[in-house]
């Protein structure tokens, strides 16, 4: 995929950018706070994907202004198509999502479409933060693959909220518990298949991350990742999911039953699952050093990247903030070979620090304008 247009206005603090970025790299340069970042975040929308920043969405217009719109042109190997996200301030204000000219009721609609890999330095919380961090990292990696595993997601998480809600009532004496029964079915069903889907996802995903750790590492050194299912053991993952898994499910539910009512939320479940990444067979997490945690975040987003690719033949478009300069030589040059086909829009404060093979469109931004584009020699 290849973004042959760009065009962002009101994006934070961006205004009046327009260009035609180079089909390989890109290179975007400024001091801090001047609007790198805002410029692939405003992209990186186009996917559907929420924020990587993780922020609100209102506070992505202009503070004074009372409009956004971000908009691109991209190709394939088959067609060229554009998407347009606009978004204003007003009461009942929408978002607007509109594919090649026709609206879209939401970004449910892109999740397929335009496909992007984002690296930014808040990567190494895959491997350091929650168990939670793990699970939408899997989620959101396997439903590229998947766009059917959104669907068992977000009818597994409304379940939640019900059997929840409803846990709570029973603590308080407002309805019986056997009004649990049909909500844990439910959650049973959806929960069995996102823990099968979750497996075959983290499996893959190992397949790749070890070969990539152990050529990143110099060969010195081994990563595993391996699915902690709340419910399963490993060896459950050998049968097909079907009625005894759903019914293995059910009664961990069933176990946990008075002590999720006495708590008023539910402690069994996918919820709950771990995605173990060991580096020399001990927890990353727990023992990983600066540069390993580093490394093996780095890792898992190109086994990401290449799970894709694998399934879509179409590489996704790269996304590399703040992260080449902070990697040692060898390390960028690794990236480097693991993204060679694909389209990179790379942010730094300081082009030097780049290797000098990266070298193609330069954008210089200040103030959230480009002051400069130049295609470099
Ligand atoms: N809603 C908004 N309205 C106006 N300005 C905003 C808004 N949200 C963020 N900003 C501004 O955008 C700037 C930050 O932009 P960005 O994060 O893209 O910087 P950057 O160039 O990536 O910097 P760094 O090198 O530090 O990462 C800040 O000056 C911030 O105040
Ligand atoms: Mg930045």
């Amino acid at each position: 995929m290849i973004v042959t247009y760009a065009e962002i206005e009101g994006f934070r603090n961006l205004s009046g950018i327009s260009f035609v970025p180079d089909t390989k790299y890109n290179i975007i340069v400024g001091a801090n706070a001047q609007g790198k970042t805002n410029l692939l975040e405003a992209i990186w929308l186009l996917s559907g994907c929420k924020s990587f920043r993780g922020s609100k969405e209102k506070d992505q217009i202009r503070i004074g202004g009372d409009k956004m719109v971000s908009r691109i042109k991209f190709r394939n190997a088959v067609r060229e198509q554009k998407i347009e996200l606009s978004m204003t301030r007003s009461v009942n204000s929408q978002k607007t999502i509109m594919l090649n000219g026709v609206k879209q009721r939401g970004t449910r609609a892109l999740f397929d479409v335009f496909k992007c890999i984002a690296f930014i330095p808040d990567d190494t919380e895959l491997i350091k933060g929650s168990p939670e961090k793990r699970r939408s990292f899997i989620d959101m990696a396997a439903s590229q693959l998947n766009p059917l595993f959104v669907v068992h997601l977000t009818k597994h998480s409304a379940v939640m909220a019900q059997r929840n809600s409803l846990l709570k009532d029973i603590m308080q004496g407002r309805c019986s518990p056997d009004t649990l029964q049909v909500w844990d079915k439910q959650a049973a069903h959806e929960g069995a298949l996102i823990s099968y889907m979750r497996n075959e996802y983290v499996r893959r995903l190992n397949g790749i991350c070890s070969g990539l750790y152990s050529t990143i590492s110099g060969g010195s050194e081994t990563m595993e990742l391996e699915y902690r299912s709340n419910v399963y053991k490993p060896e459950d993952f050998d049968k097909p999911c079907g009625s005894a898994a759903f019914e293995q499910y059910y009664q961990r539910l069933q176990d946990g039953r008075d002590y999720d009512i006495r708590t008023g939320t539910t402690h069994s479940g996918v919820n709950r699952d771990e995605i173990s990444i060991r580096i020399n067979g001990v927890s990353a997490r727990d023992f990983g050093s600066q540069g390993q945690i580093k490394s093996a975040a780095l890792v898992m987003k190109l086994a990401q990247a290449e799970l894709y690719m694998e399934r879509s033949k179409d590489a996704p478009v790269v996304f590399l903030d703040d992260v080449m300069g902070e990697l040692d030589e060898s390390r960028q040059r690794f990236v480097l070979s693991m993204i060679k086909d694909m389209q990179v829009f790379i942010t730094t404060p300081n082009e030097s620090a780049l290797l000098p093979e990266i070298k193609g469109r330069l954008l210089r931004i200040s103030g959230g304008r480009i002051t400069e584009i130049t295609d470099m020699e």
